[in-house]
């Protein structure tokens, strides 16, 4: 009997990206591809309060959630009869956001009797560089977003271990805080990067975080931005502060990576989420190769850094593939299970 065709039905609706992707696993692939994906982000909707709105975020999911899943079936040309497995984010992420993506899955597939799995948002991260690469094991994964900075080890695509995580803020809310600072649109990670390049990277003096050797933290980088900012008002040179935050926070985060590239000895390092777009993180990783740090480096693909429905059809996957099956009375988490071990040297 000819082996046949599965199609995956995945959403994402953990913060304020609504998503719905279609994955085919062709029976001689090792991994499913991506045939569909519908993402609409709510820029608009929050960029007047320069961050997310909870309950405005949950609004438009309801908005936003059945043209994604139109057109995402639409443009596979498939009918959710043929559908094996559906999956949605659970953890971590904001409540009423899960919810909505979460509660759809669930649904679809109590109506139409399909397997469903319920997918932590931070493994969908860390798969989502299987969407176009077979990176090398083990690989420590830097997962830089703008709820997420957090490094971990995987052993395999099942196996991963927290190696450490930021005690405050994410760099991608550090980079949209300043860029709102400097009157840039919402999100403004992307603007910041391209006011940095015209910038001089020394112009202003940022200090050393001094945190555990795999922690991270922004807050204090955030702050000293706001301080350089009042001190000097008018003559602030808007490009100048730019290219010095960002390296400032690239310093930080590599030097944590170092840390945890060398307690592991691991030489294959991902970079995903969000942050992973920007393109002097990149070539500064990929510098890590001349000095032998590394000896392989993966950057997800971009349209795959932010948050979308692919990588959650990915985890959704391997973790149905593993056996694993979710309960419909499954409900979302805000936060990570607490099963993640730290790392501790020595
Ligand atoms: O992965 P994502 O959708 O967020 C979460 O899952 O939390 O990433 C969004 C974040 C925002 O903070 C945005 O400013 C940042 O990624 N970002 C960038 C760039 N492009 C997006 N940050 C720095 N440089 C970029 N080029
Ligand atoms: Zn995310």
């Amino acid at each position: 009997m000819p082996k046949k065709l599965i199609y995956i039905l995945a959403f994402e609706s953990s913060c304020d990206d609504t998503s719905v992707a279609v994955l085919c696993k062709e029976p001689n692939d090792d991994l499913p591809k991506l045939v569909s994906l519908a993402v609409q982000n709510q820029d608009e909707v929050h960029a007047k309060y320069g961050g997310i709105v909870p309950e405005l975020a949950s609004r438009a999911h309801l908005v936003n959630l059945l043209p994604c899943l139109r057109k995402a079936l639409t443009e596979a040309k498939l009918k959710i009869e043929e559908v094996s497995l559906i999956c949605a984010a659970a953890e971590p992420g904001l409540v009423g956001s899960l919810l909505v993506g979460h509660t759809a899955a669930k649904t679809l597939a109590f109506l139409y009797k399909k397997d469903f799995v319920s997918c932590h948002h931070i493994e969908g991260h860390l798969h989502s560089i299987l969407l176009t690469e077979r990176p090398s094991f083990p690989l420590v994964s830097l997962v830089v977003s703008g709820g997420h900075t957090s490094l971990y080890e995987l052993s395999s695509v099942y196996e991963w271990r927290l190696l450490g995580q930021t005690l405050d803020d994410a760099i991608g809310e550090a980079f949209d805080k300043g860029a709102k600072s400097l009157g840039l649109g919402f999100p403004g990670g992307a603007e910041l990067e391209i006011l940095a390049k015209s910038g001089d990277n020394l112009g202003y003096k940022f200090p050393s975080v001094k945190v555990g050797e795999f922690d991270f933290s922004f807050s204090g980088l955030k702050s000293e931005f706001m301080r350089i900012l009042v001190r000097e008002a008018e003559l602030v040179n808007h490009q100048n502060l730019a290219a010095s935050y960002q390296k400032a926070l690239f310093d930080h985060l590599e030097s944590r990576l170092r840390n945890g590239l060398e307690s592991t000895g691991c030489l294959n390092l991902a970079i995903v989420g969000g942050v992973a777009k920007n393109q002097e993180l990149r070539s500064r990783l990929e510098g890590l190769k001349s000095e032998g740090l590394i000896a392989n480096f993966w950057a997800a693909k971009p349209e795959y850094c932010t948050d979308n429905a692919a990588m959650i059809g990915m985890t959704g996957y391997l973790r149905w593939s593993q056996g694993f099956r979710s309960e419909l009375s499954d409900d979302v988490r805000s936060t990570h299970r607490p099963k993640l071990k730290k790392l501790s040297r020595g």
